[in-house]
C-alpha cells in the first residue's frame, strides 16, 4: 500500500501495461469485487485506490460515519490481485491551498446531481486527480452509480483524457437489492422494503419489453412501487438518454436509463436500469 503521489507514481512506472484502476471509497462489497476482478482478467497491471473523499459529501450527509474499515479492505484487494492500492492522505489529493475543481456541465441539473449539490463536482474533481496520479489505461466504473459512469466519461472525453472508462454491470444480492456500502445502516423491515427500488425497476423495465414506451407510466411503475413502502421517501424516479443528459418527455426512442433514488429509514438509496429497445 502507498500512500503518496510520489510513491504511487513511482511504483506504476515499473508495471506492465495496460494498467486498470478501479477508484473506490472503501467498504468494500461483491459489487466492488466483481470491477476489481473484470479489471485483473482485462489487465497486465491493477491498481485500486481508496479514499473517502470529503468534497462529495454535502453538509448532511454521512461523511463522518462512512463505514471504514481499512484492514479489511487492502485484504480483500490483495486476494482479489491488486498490485499496488493507493490509499492517500487527504493532503495528497487536496494539497494546502488546493483550489482547482472540475464541474460537468449540466451534471448538477440533473436528478442526482440536483439532490445532492456539489456531489458531481466532488467527484469529478477526484476523478480526475486519480487519472492524472495514477494515469491509468483503463479506469473501471459500476453502472450502479449510473450518473456518476456518465458524468466520468463526459469529463474522459472533455478533456482528451488518455484512459479508456469501462463500465461494469451492476452487483445484486439474490433477492434483487443493488449493493451498496450503505446497505449496512438498513434494519431488517428497511432492508425489505428497500427492495421495491429495484422491484419497481424490474416491473418497469418488464413493461418496457412488453411494448410500454409511455416515459410517464415508466416513472409511475416504479414511484407506485416505492411508495407504497411506508418507511420509505421517493427522492426521484428519472428517465433519460443514454447519456442521461436529458428527461424523456413522451415516448422512449432509443436507449434510456430509467433511475430511482429514495430514503428508506435514514438511508438514501439510489438504483437504475438500462432499457434498450
Ligand atoms: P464507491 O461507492 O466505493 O464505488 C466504487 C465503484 O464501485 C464505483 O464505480 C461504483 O459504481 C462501483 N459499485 C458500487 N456498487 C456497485 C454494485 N452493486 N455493482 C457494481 N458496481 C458497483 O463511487 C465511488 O466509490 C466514488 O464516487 C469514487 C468513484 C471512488 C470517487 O470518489
Amino acid at each position: 500500500m502507498v500512500r503518496t503521489v510520489e510513491a504511487v507514481r513511482a511504483e506504476r512506472a515499473e508495471l506492465p501495461a495496460p494498467v486498470g484502476l478501479v477508484p473506490t471509497m472503501g467498504a468494500l462489497h461483491e459489487g466492488h469485487l466483481s470491477l476489481l476482478r473484470r479489471a485483473r482478467g482485462e489487465c497486465r497491471s491493477l491498481i485500486a485506490s481508496l479514499f473517502v473523499n470529503p468534497a462529495q459529501f454535502g453538509p448532511g450527509e454521512d461523511f463522518a460515519s462512512y463505514p471504514r474499515d481499512e484492514e479489511r479492505d487492502a485484504r480483500l484487494f490483495a486476494e482479489t490481485g491488486v498490485d499496488l492500492l493507493f490509499a492517500p492522505g487527504i493532503e495528497e489529493i487536496y494539497p494546502p491551498g488546493h483550489a482547482t475543481t472540475v464541474t460537468v456541465g449540466g451534471a448538477e441539473e440533473r436528478p442526482e446531481g440536483l439532490s445532492r449539490p456539489g456531489h458531481f463536482t466532488g467527484v469529478a474533481t477526484v476523478v480526475t486527480a486519480l487519472l492524472s496520479i495514477v494515469a491509468p489505461d483503463r479506469a473501471y466504473l459500476g453502472e450502479k452509480d449510473a450518473q456518476q459512469l456518465a458524468v466520468v466519461s463526459r469529463l474522459v472525453r472533455d478533456l482528451a483524457l488518455p484512459v479508456e472508462v469501462v463500465a461494469c454491470p451492476t452487483v445484486r444480492d439474490p433477492d434483487g437489492l443493488a449493493l451498496s456500502s450503505r446497505n449496512v445502516y438498513l434494519s431488517r423491515e428497511e432492508r425489505r422494503q428497500a427492495l421495491s427500488l429495484s422491484a419497481g425497476l424490474r416491473a418497469a423495465a418488464a413493461a418496457f419489453a412488453a411494448g410500454v414506451r409511455d416515459a410517464g407510466e415508466l416513472r409511475r411503475i416504479v414511484s407506485g412501487c416505492v411508495s407504497s413502502q411506508p418507511l420509505a421517501v421517493l427522492d426521484y424516479v428519472s428517465l433519460a438518454d443514454g447519456e442521461m443528459r436529458e428527461e424523456i418527455e413522451g415516448e422512449v426512442q432509443g436507449e434510456a436509463v430509467l433511475s430511482v433514488a429514495a430514503r428508506v429509514g435514514g438511508t438514501r438509496l439510489i438504483d437504475n436500469v438500462r432499457l434498450r429497445p
